[in-house]
């Protein structure tokens, strides 16, 4: 597991396009080309296991909270404990960095994300009527550190 590079930057795009759906809050080029270069308010980990490419983009905000923004794993490569992996070490990256509360939000209908967020420890805080488009709402999440 390591820090994504700006090299990384057309294997994370591919990954996301085949990952989540126009609707789901892809990052575009420009703001992931951003996002590799300000370790400051973002943090992404692109892992390789096997060939799996996987990524995790995580920000600090500015208070005691931090958010995760975007979680995917290579569909090849999947029931393999990689999305826990990477999310263990955000934990770490937020604890070092004095967060004491993670939030992220997750499509409601995406039962694979909302059953491993619930096994780390995450807590549903509402629905967001709308939140991924018309008609496809999004659950509030947060976890204490
Ligand atoms: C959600 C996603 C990141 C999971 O990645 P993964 O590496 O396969 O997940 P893991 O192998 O670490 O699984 C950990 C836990 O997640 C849950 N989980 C993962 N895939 C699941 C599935 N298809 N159905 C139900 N639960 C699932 C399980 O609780 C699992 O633990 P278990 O194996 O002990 O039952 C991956 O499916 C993905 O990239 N999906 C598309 C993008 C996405 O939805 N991202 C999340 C948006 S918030």
């Amino acid at each position: 597991m390591r820090q994504a590079r700006p090299a990384d930057l057309e294997d994370l795009l591919a990954l996301e396009a085949r990952c989540f759906a126009q609707t789901e809050g892809l990052f575009n080029r420009r703001q992931l080309r951003y996002l590799l270069a300000s370790p400051h308010c973002a943090w992404l980990i692109s892992g390789r296991f096997e060939g799996a490419i996987c990524l995790l983009v995580a920000g600090n905000g500015r208070g005691r909270w931090g958010r995760l923004y975007s979680l995917a794993v290579d569909p090849a490569h999947r029931n393999q404990g990689i999305a826990r992996r990477l999310l263990d070490a955000s934990f770490a990256w937020f604890r070092e960095q004095g967060v004491a509360v993670v939030r992220a939000e997750v499509k409601s209908d995406n039962r694979a994300a909302r059953r491993l967020y619930a096994s780390l420890g995450f807590e549903e805080q509402g629905t967001l009527p709308d939140y991924y488009g018309s008609g496809h709402p999004g659950v509030k999440l947060y976890r204490r550190l």
